[in-house]
């Protein structure tokens, strides 16, 4: 395509720069959606000329690499979450957890946070997202790192509340290969229920029931066998107080 011609996402060349755990499947999946793909380049390749440079590099190093491309690109993107759009034209983020081993479908149904600085590189961000069957929302700059703690509390900071329960069950003796599967079907149903009805209205357990005496026995069982993990278990036993507290301010 010429520089002349508008960005069409669908006949467009991509570029994508990076070759770790999102930049792999990024690749594989806009490739079996049609696309002209080249890559994922690693760091010391030569990258062709593309129209679009998606750049799937560490959000520290977007800067250096964004400078790198621009001669190589008509439109340059990266797929960070929180960091501006100082260095590129336009971001997709999609709103979800890559290890490296996922297939191309992963994006099917999944969000995926979209802005740019003019109506054409918001066209190519938004086509990219739908060519992968994502839905695309906008975030604007003010928002982003907002936006991305709420992403990195419901992925990483659910992992950490995760791996605490799975200490402690193996501590209290469930067998330590069957503690993520013994747990698992309890962490799904809770999860089912926020997605379905929100926080609230799925709490259950001694808090929500003011079973007081019955949180002091776990804070004393856990300050028994993991120390390290009660400054974690208070502060959530705290906050999960002040979400009862809103419940019951809400019904008076
Ligand atoms: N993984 C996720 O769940 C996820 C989800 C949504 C968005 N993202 C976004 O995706 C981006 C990449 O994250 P990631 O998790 O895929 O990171 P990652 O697994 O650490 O991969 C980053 C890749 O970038 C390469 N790289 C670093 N500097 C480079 C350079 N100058 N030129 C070319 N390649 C370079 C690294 O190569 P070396 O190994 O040689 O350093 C590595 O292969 C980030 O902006 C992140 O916010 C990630």
């Amino acid at each position: 395509m010429n520089q002349t011609d508008s960005l069409n996402p669908a006949s467009a060349s991509v570029a994508v720069i990076g070759a770790g755990r999102l930049g792999g499947v990024l690749t594989e999946a806009l490739r079996a959606a049609g696309f002209d793909v080249h890559g994922p380049f690693c760091r010391d390749d030569a990258v062709l000329s593309v129209d679009i440079a998606l750049l799937c590099v560490p959000d520290a190093a977007i800067a250096a690499v964004a400078d790198a491309v621009r001669d190589r690109a008509r439109i340059v993107g990266h797929v960070s979450g929180a960091t501006g759009l100082d260095d590129v034209d336009f971001s997709m983020h999609p709103l979800q957890t890559f290890t490296g081993d996922e297939s191309p479908d992963v994006f099917r149904g999944i969000g995926c946070a979209v802005d740019a600085h003019t109506d054409e590189a918001l066209a190519v961000a938004t086509g990219l997202a739908e060519a992968l069957r994502a839905r695309a929302f906008r975030v604007g700059v003010a928002q982003r790192a907002g936006y991305h703690a709420a992403a990195s509390t419901a992925s990483n900071l659910l992992l950490t509340v995760l791996d605490a329960a799975e200490q402690l069950a193996v501590t209290a003796g469930l067998p330590s290969a069957d503690a993520r599967a013994l747990l698992a079907p309890l962490v799904r149903r809770t999860v089912e229920n926020w997605a379905d009805a929100g926080a609230e209205a799925s709490l259950t357990g001694p808090i929500a029931r003011g079973d007081e005496g019955t949180v002091v026995r776990q804070r004393a069982a856990v300050a028994d066998a993991h120390p390290e993990l009660l400054a974690l278990f208070d502060q959530l036993c705290a906050s999960t107080r002040e979400l009862v507290g809103r419940t019951q301010e809400e019904a008076a």
